[in-house]
């Protein structure tokens, strides 16, 4: 079978399993097999493929099939342009957050005359601390998380892009996993927020493949913003930020409860698809 018969076949196998651009993931896996750029496939549609690629191309189409994230079938991701190995006790970064990051790394880098600290709260696969170190390069950073298996996907997510010494990694329930005293310049989160009932209607991708931890945000999702409402203020220097990213329809809720905890909501961005997406706040008199 050609490369592009092997396309326009699994293509339509994705189709009937309801797997969203089922071309594109198509295309992707291949490449994957065939360790080709995606564009490369276009150039080689008429090759051949050999019948060792063709089961292992079957058998990573069979897994998308059961509604398996492409990224956890290749192992990896792409945030900030950064190359991220992702695996089942990770949530895959997503592309919303790559805004968070940028808005991180843009404080970090136009403020401090000293070199700048952050702290990523729940670091899962380490996306937001990595990509803060590697383009604030004076920053150091700290980053937490509650399951110890994603601090070790994150720990060599930061050995590959050599921030390792950068970052220290604290394993345990947020701030309470932290050296007494610590503060930073940034507090960057993308909390669990889904409301606990939510989880059971999500897409199969996110229900069954992201840990539920990282997805879980309490009976209205809000739990973890409470908790940063009432808890980070203690741990940003004079001047700091926090930046948060939330879900859909969270935004009034949010604002409510951090102006209730005496912060000051500078800004609410939005993402690319215009929806309001990062909380930016200060301390009240600050
Ligand atoms: C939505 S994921 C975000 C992961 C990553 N920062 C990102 O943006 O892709 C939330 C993360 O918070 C972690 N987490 C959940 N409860 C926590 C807690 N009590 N303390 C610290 N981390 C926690 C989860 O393990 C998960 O890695």
């Amino acid at each position: 079978m050609t490369v592009l018969e092997v396309i326009q076949r699994s293509a339509e196998f994705l189709t009937k399993k309801g797997v969203e651009s089922p071309r594109l993931q198509v295309e992707l896996l291949l490449a994957h097999v065939l360790h080709l750029p995606r564009m490369g496939l276009y150039l080689n549609f008429d090759r051949a493929l050999t019948p060792k690629e063709l089961d292992d191309l079957r058998e990573l189409v069979r897994r998308r099939g059961q509604r398996e994230p492409l990224q956890l079938i290749t192992g990896s991701t792409s945030f900030c342009g950064l190359e991220l190995m992702v695996n089942n006790h990770v949530l895959v970064p997503r592309p919303e957050t790559e805004l968070l990051a940028e808005l991180g790394w843009q404080f970090l880098n136009s403020n401090s005359p000293t070199p700048p600290s952050a702290l990523d709260f729940g670091t899962g696969s380490g996306c937001l601390a990595i990509a803060s170190a590697v383009k604030s390069p004076a920053a150091q950073v700290s980053a937490v998380d509650i399951s110890p298996d994603a601090l070790a996907v994150a720990r060599q997510n930061a050995a590959r892009h050599q921030v390792e010494s950068r970052i220290q990694f604290f394993a345990g329930d947020g701030f309470a996993a932290l050296p007494s005293g610590a503060q930073f310049d940034l507090i960057v989160a993308n909390p669990p927020y889904i409301p606990s009932q939510e989880i059971g209607t999500l897409e199969p991708e996110v229900r069954d493949h992201d840990p539920r931890l990282a997805l879980d945000g309490g009976a209205d999702g809000l739990e973890f913003y409470r908790r940063l409402a009432g808890e980070a203020g203690a741990f940003l220097k004079p001047g700091g930020r926090i930046m948060l990213e939330f879900g859909d329809g969270q935004e009034g809720a949010i604002q409510n409860l951090f102006g209730q905890q005496k912060w000051i909501v500078e800004a609410v961005k939005t993402d690319y698809s215009g929806r309001p997406r990062i909380l930016i706040a200060h301390r009240a008199g600050q």
